[in-house]
């Protein structure tokens, strides 16, 4: 067995089943450029606690640059013997460095505090990515509520008409739930910035090696306190893994949406050939795959996460290699995402709103109802009272197949005396919007000072 990590103890090499259990140079190499990272940090450390001298130092990094070189070029890769990115590339350093300098580099470290540290720098890159890509989202939707500030619509509550509400009021609602999103990725970054390596296995090392040296060197805050923790823990990854699901979640909501409102029977939107598909055998159709493949991959970012979830439960301190499995779904989570971002942004930046349609159906189905209610509130009757005064008008407008405003004077005058010509000021979905103007609500002054709320949080993200 050549080339291996361990050996030293057994008889023979390992069955080629447990071989091919074993790897992970198949999902785990695109951590080599970490790796390598890690090691010119470690090679440093151990040259300030006197363990490489200066020469050693020159060659382990000269060594270690010529690897990242091949690895980046492809002209090095994992073997069909290697069992994972560390053996990997301690062989190539080894075929670069010989065996005397490349075998000092393993000293004090281990592949649970390296694959600890070098999980959560991959995961800090692709946060970073994954952000962007959720405030492209964030963007298109501002941009829309910006193009549509007036445009009312149908405000729906268990998908029934309830109350007139602006579009941009709606699309804005989505934007804040992506923007707490991204503030998650962000607050999150706290806890991945502590880098584990200097745990060594478990129990830490006794070389006299710097662990904050080494998490300041690869771009960490510090390094963790505890060796056990740095490197049995994986809540770092579960919480990646959540806020990926959640913004799974978050898009699918948006996704189901435009399902709905691209149907004949919504026809609120028209989608833009660029972000639909046809089928294959009905020539009419225009499909909204990628809001089908929105809501589709939302799923996948679950499994993604209580995959992650079911494999930590149980498990016991310290490493145990379970924890290998911890790398694919986060792998997943953030390769779906960063594939998944950019076709809904640009669905949504792309997304053309019928908006008469959608006016002229706002106030159906006696959205205003409530407002009545309101307006008898406002001329001193209780609302318990008031909300069944209003009830029976849309009783009587209902059993006539009329809408509210449809009803004379005398029908409102016969339901009760309280209900005067001048409840017609709220009959209508332009009155019904304004008069919602406090903080939150959908009056176009409100949304307004709502955008500008969301503009400044959006700068700070
Ligand atoms: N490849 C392992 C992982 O991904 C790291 C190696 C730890 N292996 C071990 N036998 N201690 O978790």
């Amino acid at each position: 067995n050549e080339g291996a990590l361990w050996g030293g103890r057994f008889a023979g090499g390992p069955a080629d089943a447990l071989a091919a259990l074993s790897k992970s140079t198949h999902f785990d190499w695109r951590l080599a450029r970490y790796d390598i990272a890690g090691s010119r940090a470690h090679a440093r450390v151990l040259h300030r606690a006197g363990l490489l001298d200066d020469a050693e130092l020159a060659g382990m990094l000269d060594a270690l640059d010529r690897l990242d070189a091949d690895v980046t070029s492809g002209a090095y890769t994992a073997a069909e013997s290697d069992e994972d990115v560390h053996g990997s590339l301690e062989r190539g350093l080894i075929e670069r460095a010989g065996t005397h300098l490349g075998g000092k580099l393993r000293a004090g470290r281990s592949r649970n505090d390296q694959i600890a540290t070098l999980g959560r720098m991959f995961l800090r890159d692709h946060a970073r990515i994954v952000a962007r890509g959720v405030l492209a989202t964030v963007d298109a939707l501002v941009a829309q509520a910006e193009a549509h500030p007036e445009a009312a619509m149908p405000g729906r509550t268990h998908l029934q008409h309830a109350q007139p509400v602006l579009l941009s009021h709606h699309l804005l609602a989505h934007a804040w739930a992506l923007l707490r999103d991204v503030q998650r990725l962000q607050d999150w970054d706290r806890r991945a910035a502590v880098s584990p390596y200097g745990s060594g296995a478990l129990a830490g090392s006794s070389l006299g090696l710097d662990p904050e040296a080494v998490a300041a060197d690869l771009g960490f805050d510090s390094a963790v306190h505890n060796s056990i923790d740095g490197t049995a823990s994986r809540d770092v990854f579960a919480e990646f893994a959540w806020v990926a699901a959640m913004i799974g979640v978050d898009l699918s909501r948006i996704s189901e949406e435009v399902i709905l409102w691209a149907t004949k029977e919504f026809s609120f939107v028209t989608l833009d050939d660029a972000y639909s598909t046809g089928s294959s055998i009905m020539p009419q159709k225009k499909n909204p795959d990628v809001a089908e493949l929105a809501r589709g991959k939302a799923g996948r970012l679950i499994g993604d996460l209580t995959g992650l979830l079911a494999t930590l439960k149980g498990l016991p301190l310290a490493y145990n290699r379970d924890l290998q499995e911890d790398k694919e779904p986060v792998f997943d989570a953030a390769d779906t995402l960063e594939l998944l971002l950019p076709a809904v942004s640009g669905m949504v930046a792309t997304l053309v709103f019928n908006t008469e349609r959608m006016a002229s159906l706002a106030p159906q189905g006696f959205a205003l109802a409530t407002d009545i209610a309101e307006w008898l509130v406002r001329q001193g009757v209780p609302f318990r009272e008031a909300h069944e005064l209003s009830g029976a008008a849309v009783k009587q407008a209902e059993s006539r197949g009329v809408e509210l405003w449809d009803l004379t004077d005398e029908e409102y005058a016969a339901i009760s005396p309280a209900l005067t010509p001048e409840v017609r000021t709220v009959l209508s979905t332009e009155g019904s919007l304004a008069s919602r103007s406090a903080q939150g609500g959908t009056a176009p002054s409100a949304v307004a000072r709502q955008l500008t709320a969301l503009k400044a949080q959006l700068a700070d993200a």
